[in-house]
């Protein structure tokens, strides 16, 4: 039997509906936010991806999907979705119409990382951006509607990290001091970070090796080489979270994993998920609109992790089963050819209707209703349609009622619904 790639999965019904609910309420609360749907494709050319997430990063050295197409164009399965929005905001010039654009975008992302629980090699994003807003308002504005996010789908173990990570102007003088206690530690690091640690001494940060976070447990911090006008935009972020009461913790280590940040950066924590503990992440971008060609906008945005939220929703009670409002059980064959063409009509009606079609005995049709968890059968036998009436079950009061099939067949698709009704 050919099986599933490792790292990738399969969504099945009884949890997608749990993917709809998260993707339905999103949906709503962005486009309150003013946010508009991006439709992406998945292939991009790798050039994307090494310019904007950077050729020193973990994602572009060893994690993307890319290959040559037929004709030798080296391509790559998105690991992320900010390059593509950025690209698309550029290559449209959605910035001439109005250079404020709010965009999300829903889908797959593909890296190459070690599988394990929380960590896939395709994996899903929720991606919020916001283009050609400078205020730190807006920085709080994000991280309020991420948050808010999470309470309405009654997520409660996250946490708000934030930090900053300085400007053109105030990194260098961070990344001196940086580099300084890195050469006095350069024994400590992993085969990747002395290697890194020239060029982008940031990346050591985030390692996840122990002997670099040992090395690194007094390295200086950020915020302390912020320049003034950085150091005003971060105050105007952590005000305002105040103002609208978002619980927050300063994170002085969190420099994300990915080049093009500037300023505000955030993520999302959870205590439920063991190593994999991000559930969104994000942070400003000032400078990738121009550097991949399009002219200088500043632009933030978060991804959330969909299939790590996943894990930690817990709706069970939120009726989110996919359950046939009516079983309809019809035996014999006039009776099956009969109630197939109310099956259609009761289905358009926006009634969910399951109808067994194999002419099996009334107890295996009612035992398949039940494992199907049906609300109602519709038991429909040769007597019935002589008669001129079918019975409507209840399968949780066991009540029946007698429902005419008489008229035309709005009747009894009107009688139904009435039936519901009561
Ligand atoms: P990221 O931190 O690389 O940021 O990914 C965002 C989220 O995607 C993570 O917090 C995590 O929940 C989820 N994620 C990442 N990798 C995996 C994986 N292998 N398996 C399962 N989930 C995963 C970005 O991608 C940025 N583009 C976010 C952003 C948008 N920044 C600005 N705008």
């Amino acid at each position: 039997m050919i099986q599933l790639i490792r790292g990738f999965k399969d969504i099945l019904p009884g949890e997608s509906e749990l993917w709809q609910h998260i993707e339905t309420v999103a949906r709503n609360l962005f486009e309150d936010f003013g946010f508009s749907e991006i439709r992406l494709p998945i292939l991009e050319r790798t050039e994307l991806f090494k310019r904007s997430i950077g050729i020193d990063t973990d994602i572009v050295e060893k994690e993307m999907y890319t290959f040559p197409d037929r004709k030798g164009d080296l391509i790559t399965l998105r690991p992320e979705a900010t390059a593509s929005v950025v690209r698309s905001y550029i290559q449209h010039k959605l910035y001439a119409a109005d250079p404020v654009q709010k965009l999300y975008t829903i889908g797959p992302m593909f890296r190459r990382e070690r599988p394990q629980k929380g960590r896939y090699r395709q994996f899903y994003q929720i991606n919020a951006e916001v283009f050609g807003v400078d205020s730190p308002l807006m920085d709080a504005q994000m991280i309020f509607m991420l948050t808010a996010f999470f309470s309405r789908l009654c997520v409660t173990d996250v946490t708000a990290h934030i930090n900053s990570l300085g400007c053109p102007e105030c990194r260098p003088d961070f990344k001196a001091a940086l580099s300084d206690l890195l050469k006095s530690k350069k024994d400590q690091l992993c085969e990747n970070c002395t290697r890194r640690s020239k060029k982008n001494p940031l990346r050591v940060l985030d390692c996840k090796a122990t002997s670099c976070r040992e090395a690194m447990a007094d390295a200086p911090s950020i915020i302390d080489y912020l320049c003034p006008d950085c150091a005003s935009h971060f105050e105007t972020v952590k005000a305002t979270l105040e103002k609208q009461n978002v619980p927050f913790i300063i994170n002085k280590q969190l420099v994300r994993g990915l080049d093009y940040y500037t300023r505000t950066t955030f993520e999302i924590q959870t205590g439920s998920l063991g190593a994999q503990n991000a559930v969104a992440g994000g942070g400003r971008y000032d400078g990738l609109v121009k550097a991949l060609g399009g002219p200088e906008q500043p632009a933030i945005g978060f991804a959330i992790g969909f299939d790590r939220l996943v894990e930690i929703t817990d709706l069970k009670d939120a009726g989110l089963e996919n359950r046939p409002d009516i079983f309809i059980a019809a035996l014999g064959e006039q009776s099956i050819s009969a109630a197939s063409t109310w099956a259609g009509d009761l289905s358009l009606s926006g009634i969910k209707t399951e109808m067994d079609m194999s002419g099996r005995s009334l107890k295996s049709l009612m035992k398949r209703a039940d494992r199907l968890n049906a609300r109602h059968v519709l038991i429909v036998g040769e007597n019935e349609i002589k008669e001129g009436a079918v019975t409507l079950r209840n399968m949780e009061t066991k009540e029946q009622l007698s429902i005419s099939i008489k008229g035309p067949i709005d009747d009894l698709v009107t009688n139904i619904k009435e039936k519901f009704g009561s």
